[in-house]
């Protein structure tokens, strides 16, 4: 596990958009494995400026993102698929049929949940995979549990979750109670891992899952054992692991 420790969120950005452009450079139609939250915005936003720039090429790239919330349809604003248009899609050269986002809107969860994972093992695996960290220790929606799931399924969010997305939503009432995500098993299966996060009110779940013992009660400690795992984090996210 290689830490990068940056001086800020911005920094923390410029350096994540550096890793996925290399991959982007060195394979020009490898397989980025993408996240949501506010996390990655201005990683994204460093991508679409290299874009414009001439710097990195998105003409043959494919995706896979993460998560998506159950029953938000793709014009909902609050869908995962809206917000990867927003921040990425429409503003670089990328093909939007290689683009990926599980169907929210497919009420039937097992079959949406095995096309995905199926459609990624047809791509070939994930060459990088971008993640943010919950304050609970999740990954994509894997939240805390006795076990780690495995592949792409339905999850229940947790009070927490919900309380800490409640603010993209008018109420927490509005939060969808559940999500379709990539299991544990999917993401340990990506060839790289980019884990981003910054800012102090991570800082305890940094320590605890990059420094404490590997639980599915903190899903993120699972990354311990993946064999090529870089995680670019801001001083006040780093602000608590042991020295
Ligand atoms: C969300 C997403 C995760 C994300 C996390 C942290 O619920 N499903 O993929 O990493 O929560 O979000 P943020 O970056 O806004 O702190």
């Amino acid at each position: 596990m290689k830490i990068y420790k940056t001086k800020d969120y911005k920094e923390m950005s410029r350096k994540a958009a550096n890793i996925l452009s290399a991959q982007v450079i060195l394979k020009p139609d490898c397989v980025l494995g993408l996240a949501t939250g506010s996390t990655p915005i201005g990683t994204y936003d460093q991508l679409v400026e290299w874009y414009k720039k001439g710097d990195v090429d998105f003409s043959e790239v494919r995706t896979v993102n993460l998560d998506e919330y159950r029953g938000l349809t793709r014009d909902n604003d609050q869908s995962y698929y809206y917000f990867m248009h927003e921040h990425l899609f429409d503003r670089v050269n990328i093909k939007q049929e290689n683009t990926n986002v599980p169907d929210g809107t497919e009420s039937d969860a097992d079959k949406e949940c095995e096309r995905y994972e199926k459609l990624i093992g047809s791509m070939g695996g994930v060459d990088i995979q971008l993640l943010g960290l919950g304050h609970n220790g999740h990954i994509g929606f894997n939240e805390p549990d006795s076990i780690f799931a495995k592949a792409t399924h339905c999850v229940n969010l947790t009070e927490s979750t919900i309380e800490a997305n409640k603010r993209f939503f008018a109420s927490a009432d509005d939060v969808p109670r559940q999500a379709y995500t990539m299991g544990i098993g999917t993401i340990m299966k990506a060839k790289k891992i980019l884990l981003i996060v910054n800012g102090e009110a991570k800082a305890d779940i940094v320590s605890k899952a990059f420094f404490g013992p590997v639980t599915p009660e903190v899903p993120a400690s699972i990354l311990q054992l993946h064999s090529d795992v870089v995680i670019v984090a801001d001083e006040a996210a780093l602000s608590k692991i042991p020295e």
